[in-house]
């Protein structure tokens, strides 16, 4: 009757001990005691099955070139460009093709299935497009991989961008991208915003802008990006990435500023691994966490999603693909440590970031796509407090990637005995 039955899931919603029933590739039945048969069946035993991570900001062009052609010294975002532009003319589309997949074969491994990636438009050759659209539909069957027409060094900044953006759009680029704090000036930055809005309007495409990466708290492209957005009708499918400078801003001018973003349906994406790592590198004591207004984001309604945005790159020397390392690290620095708040950090890579892509079918609903993590963790808060271990990947009703259950054992008194780090309850009443 069923293709597949996962047993006794505890789903990331707050459903618990429910069974789910596959067939074709979708959600067809959730509840108790499913009858079976089923081609496959799997205990989940009270263990998270939550839908696919999204990492709704990501650099698959540069991921894993860490070292090419040199390091970061400064451990600056501006001497990670200089570096990633030293680097590009040597880039072939074989090179990035291998490295990406490397990288997507990491992703899956992690229950990782939609990846939304920039990809530099700035060198005219375009090997970056070419290799990461071949990367594209190599990765199609299971994993969704969304490439924005990213110009790395400013849209304004040197002739034959715009062509290349435009072309890069043209040759099947899903989003379009920008950098408005990183053009020569904040009139220029406004410029470019008012005319990557008008390209996507006029294609029919939703946008993706680094926004505001600075903690100049002058810097208010969000709030252009925000006007543009209502002006073109484009709400719900624009993304303002990073605006790190909101960390810094005034108070007052936040309180206005936040309204217009959730007037403007814009979806926030903040990365937290990288913005505390970039940012405040100008302060000396008490340095800035940089991290853009997450809580207070989230408590005016506006869509937050997590990226991990680089991994072993120019940027950033760490990172494994692991979005609940980068849910982790949110918790931490927007001191989001409350039960709802540990949950919305989860919903950031997962059902936030699916919205923030526009995924269709994602979700643990009937007729959803049957994509699943099954996680050794009970629920959300544990899976980010133990960066729990992937049990099953499952895509589309098969299994994907599979790993065994992590234990360790110990010999402290000379007999070995097995320790599941999952499973520690705190005492009931405590929370
Ligand atoms: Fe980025």
């Amino acid at each position: 009757m069923y293709d597949l039955i996962l047993r006794q899931a505890n789903l990331s919603d707050g459903r618990s001990g429910v069974d789910i029933g596959v067939r074709d590739g979708r959600i067809a039945a959730i509840g108790p005691g499913l009858a079976g048969p089923a081609g496959t069946e799997i205990d989940a035993a009270g263990r998270l099955v939550s839908p696919p991570f999204v990492d709704a900001h990501f650099h698959l062009d540069s991921a894993l070139s860490l070292g090419q052609p040199r390091l970061n010294r400064s451990g600056t975002l501006l001497e990670g460009i200089a570096l990633w532009g030293e680097a590009k003319p040597s880039l072939s589309v074989e090179t990035l093709v291998e490295r990406a997949l490397r990288y997507c074969d990491l992703a899956v491994a992690q229950g990782l299935l939609a990846i939304r990636s920039h990809v530099d438009v700035g060198d005219p050759r375009l090997v970056t497009v070419e290799a990461l659209l071949h990367v594209r539909e190599r990765v199609r069957p299971y994993l969704d991989l969304q490439l924005v027409a990213f110009p790395q060094d400013g849209y304004l900044r040197g002739p034959g961008i715009a062509e290349s953006l435009d072309r890069a759009l043209s040759m099947g680029v899903d989003v379009v991208g920008g950098i408005p704090h990183f053009e020569r000036t904040m009139a220029d930055g406004a410029l470019s915003v008012e005319r990557l809005c008008r390209i996507a309007a006029e294609r029919g495409l939703p946008v993706d802008m680094h926004c505001d990466e600075s903690d100049d708290p002058l810097s208010r492209h969000i709030e252009t990006l925000a006007a543009e957005t209502i002006r073109h009708g484009l709400q719900g499918r624009v993304a303002g990435s990073h605006l790190t400078s909101m960390h810094s801003m005034d108070n007052y001018y936040v309180s206005k500023l936040i309204p217009l973003i959730a007037e403007a349906g814009i979806h926030a994406i903040a990365n937290p691994l990288i913005n505390i790592t970039l940012q405040g590198r100008h302060d000396t004591y008490p340095k800035r966490r940089g991290m853009t207004r997450v809580p207070e984001l989230m408590a005016a309604g506006v869509n937050v999603a997590f990226g991990h945005d680089c991994v072993m790159d120019p940027w950033y020397s760490l990172g494994c693909g692991d979005m609940l390392e980068v849910a982790h690290m949110a918790v931490h620095v927007g001191q989001m440590t409350s039960l709802a708040a540990m949950q919305s950090a989860f919903d950031a890579v997962t059902v936030n970031a699916a919205k923030a892509l526009g995924l269709e079918g994602y979700g643990l609903d009937i007729g959803c796509h049957a994509d699943f993590v099954v996680l050794q963790a009970r629920d959300p808060i544990e899976a980010i407090r133990l960066k729990a271990h992937r049990l099953a990947v499952i895509r589309r009703g098969k299994v994907i990637a599979r790993s065994a259950h992590k234990v360790s054992e110990l010999m402290l008194d000379g007999r070995p005995r097995h320790l599941d780090t999952a499973g520690y309850a705190p005492p009931a009443g405590n929370l």
